[in-house]
């Protein structure tokens, strides 16, 4: 059977880094509230001529590189975003020709920081039933530009970046060691929509609008969802969840990672977390998180991983691959 493997992955943060305590000389806040409540140390910025897409250009060259691939290879472009560089076209387009892409299918998908989830299971679609053979799965989002900086109960959690992955079709035994994407879990609960939610938009106010959550409410929602989607898409693999060797989360607070660990009995030296350099960049958090722990060697070819995330919407999701 073909299965759509993870042939590169690349991440990209942009120079600028905002410290907690830059925050607070802005907002009433201090280092040791954010680091207590959240594990958030600091966040990048992007400069104020750097769009979405750039950060997705630069991800994508270093997946692409990873990939042994090019830009002439790619035949999918999804993107995943809740900041797109204009309201049309999408951001993928954008990016398509920034990277040099010959025409194929380039859309975005949204579903906030359960975006990269969405992706890639669209993805599979295309590359598992032979309709792709070297897609651009990416992340990317600059959350900075969506935050009200007098309300210090949001400004001080998000970052921007982009991370991104090529998906190549391989010959699979149908097996749980085949490389690949093995099994997905997507929700959504839209009766939630006022827990996290942007209070602007095109045919509402058209404005951008600022990022508006209740945050308590939000965490108490996340660590039992999170815990349902990650088994389903662990038995939608046919593997047990203790079998994973890399738990990979959506980094939105360094609570939320732990919780989620504990209750589904996952070793905290099996999460990868940058939730205190990147703080959450939505949905390119999970390929950056990704991307830094195969850089520092922990991740390697033929690990299995577990994917998973929750955003507004709400959504949630989860994925199981063999990398
Ligand atoms: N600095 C100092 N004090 C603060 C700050 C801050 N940055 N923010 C809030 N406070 C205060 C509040 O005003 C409140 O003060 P009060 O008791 O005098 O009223 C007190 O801290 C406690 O506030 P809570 O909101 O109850 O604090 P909580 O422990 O819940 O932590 C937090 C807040 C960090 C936002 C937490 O609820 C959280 O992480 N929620 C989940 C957020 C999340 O994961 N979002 C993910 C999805 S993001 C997406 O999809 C785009």
């Amino acid at each position: 059977m073909i299965r759509s493997a993870v042939t590169g992955v690349g991440g990209y943060l942009p120079e600028n880094i905002v410290s907690n305590a830059d925050l607070a000389r802005i907002v009433d806040t201090s280092d040791e509230w954010i680091i207590e409540r959240t594990g958030i140390r600091q966040r990048h910025q992007a400069a104020k001529d750097q769009a979405t897409s750039d950060l997705a250009v630069e991800a994508c060259r270093r997946a692409l590189e990873a990939a042994g691939r090019t830009a002439a290879d790619v035949d999918l472009i999804v993107v995943a975003t809740t900041t797109p560089d204009m309201t049309f076209p999408a951001t993928a387009a954008i990016l398509q020709r920034k990277l040099g892409v010959p025409t194929c299918p380039a859309f975005d998908v949204q579903a906030v920081c359960s975006g990269f989830v969405y992706a890639l299971s669209v993805a599979d679609g295309f590359v598992a039933r032979g309709h792709a053979r070297c897609a651009l799965v990416v992340g990317a989002e600059e959350m900075t530009r969506l935050l009200d900086y007098s309300d210090r109960g949001t400004c001080v959690l998000f970052g921007d970046g982009a991370g991104a992955f090529v998906v190549e079709p391989v010959e699979g035994q149908g097996t749980t060691d085949d490389q690949g994407l093995l099994g997905f879990a997507l929700r959504c609960d839209g009766t939630k929509t006022d827990l996290l939610y942007v209070d602007g938009g095109p045919s509402t106010t058209g404005t951008v609008g600022h990022l508006r959550m209740l945050g308590n409410q939000v965490f108490k929602n996340a660590v039992v969802n999170i815990a349902e989607a990650v088994e389903a898409a662990a038995e939608a693999a046919g593997v047990a969840v203790s079998s994973v060797d890399w738990f990979i989360p959506h980094q939105a607070n360094q609570r939320i990672l732990v919780g989620v660990a504990n209750r589904l009995g996952i070793s905290e030296d099996k999460v990868i977390s940058t939730v205190a350099q990147h703080a959450n960049t939505s949905a390119a958090s999970i390929p950056l998180a990704l991307w830094v722990g195969i850089q520092d060697g922990r991740i390697r070819k033929g690990d299995l991983l577990l994917l998973e995330a929750m955003g507004g919407g709400l959504t949630w999701g989860a994925c199981t691959l063999r990398l």
